[in-house]
């Protein structure tokens, strides 16, 4: 298996750095703001808890309070994992040895990497920037699909461009999907985060039988290190192998983690308004900078999510800029190399509270650097 080059870089440079403006997820909570929004029988839970295993599926009360997200699911068809656990399990299950499967590029590495490293032959389709906007090319995406193609792994919105289809495109892929009897991965880790309420779109555990879906709380629940997150699927036989590929991984889950993550869903309404509202700041401020400097960046507006991928247009690569700046200043940035691009755009993270402090400290440098030094 290849290096996972976002994992290394965030581990080489993500407990050093004074400002992260490249992070994905939003502004993580103390446990003492979680504790002061739960409810007073969910803090009974906690203050009783005893460290034993827990059930192999997830805790009853908060796959039940996970099934009250989707319009057509059960708690039995959920299971609580890790996110980055749900991939894994999900897309070895999904795919046997030498079949083909098509991801959306560029994107989270382990969306592909688990099928290529395993044997199975990953057609790819780009996501493109056209006139100021990411595009994706339905008619090439039918292109890819053979008879030996099994599964389709989608990411909306998705990291790193914050890509996010209209209803009709979307639409349109699961006609693609069901014509051609595909089964698809869909990865809504960033699901409902959207710029525009009305882009929201449903999720594919709700449209599509074949569809896995993975969840968690790590990004719009502002919980990343809980590691909490689940596969939701209609397709029964799937989910049935996941959970006995599960008792390879981590068996079951941590007591308190699933406690707490119980606590955040059943306050997740308030929590998602806020991160919304912190997003739509932080994306203004980030489109704005860009607009100022156009001679060094092509703003590329995120439909949701909380990333966004701009161009960069400078002569110096942007992997070097990125180590100069965290170097002289503290800012982390994400240098789109790690995503397989070859360094045109960059990822900043517009989830986190010292977004406009880090974004100022980034233009104060850009100002007084010749970048060409
Ligand atoms: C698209 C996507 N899927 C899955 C994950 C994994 O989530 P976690 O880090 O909580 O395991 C991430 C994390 O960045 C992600 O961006």
């Amino acid at each position: 298996m290849r290096v996972f080059e976002l994992e290394r870089y965030f581990s080489r440079y993500e407990f050093q750095a004074k400002y992260l403006l490249s992070a994905s997820d939003c502004e993580p909570l103390s446990l003492s703001r979680l504790l002061e929004s739960a409810r007073p029988e969910t803090l009974k839970r906690w203050e009783n808890l005893r460290f034993n295993y827990t059930e192999t599926m997830g805790d009853p009360q908060l796959r039940e309070e996970i099934a009250a997200l989707y319009q057509t699911l059960s708690p039995e068809q959920i299971q609580i994992l890790a996110p980055s656990e749900g991939i894994y399990i999900a897309i070895s299950t999904m795919l046997r040895k030498s079949e083909r499967f098509i991801a959306l590029l560029p994107a989270y590495q382990s969306l592909y990497e688990i099928g290529t490293s395993s044997g199975c032959k990953l057609d790819p389709v780009l996501l493109e920037a056209r006139e100021g906007r990411w595009h994706l090319d339905l008619e090439r995406l039918k292109r890819q699909i053979t008879p030996r193609t099994r599964l389709l792994v989608l990411n909306f919105p998705h990291n790193p461009t914050g890509y996010l289809p209209s209803r009709a495109e979307l639409d349109e892929i699961l006609e693609i999907a069901r014509k051609n009897n595909l089964l698809i991965f869909s990865d809504e880790m960033y699901r409902p985060l959207s710029y525009r309420a009305e882009d929201t779109l449903p999720s594919l555990a709700d449209l599509y039988e074949g569809a896995v879906v993975l969840s968690g709380v790590s990004k719009t629940h502002s919980l990343p290190g809980l590691r909490i997150g689940w596969l939701a699927t209609r397709h029964a036989a799937l989910m049935k192998n996941f959970r006995i590929f599960r008792d390879y991984t981590t068996i079951c889950s941590s007591a308190p983690s699933e406690i707490l993550a119980l606590m955040g869903l059943q306050n997740g309404k308030t929590r998602v308004e806020e991160n919304q509202r912190r997003l739509g700041t932080n994306m203004a401020l980030a489109r704005d900078f860009c607009l100022r400097h156009g001679d060094l960046f092509e703003w590329l507006p995120p439909g949701g999510s909380s990333v966004a991928f701009p161009r960069w247009k400078g002569e110096t690569s942007i992997a070097e800029i990125a180590d100069r700046l965290i170097s002289e200043t503290g800012v982390m940035l994400l240098p789109g190399t790690v995503f397989d691009e070859g360094g045109q755009h960059l990822r900043l993270g517009l989830g986190r509270n010292n977004f406009p402090e880090a974004l100022a400290v980034f233009e104060k440098w850009l100002k007084h650097k010749k970048i060409s030094d």
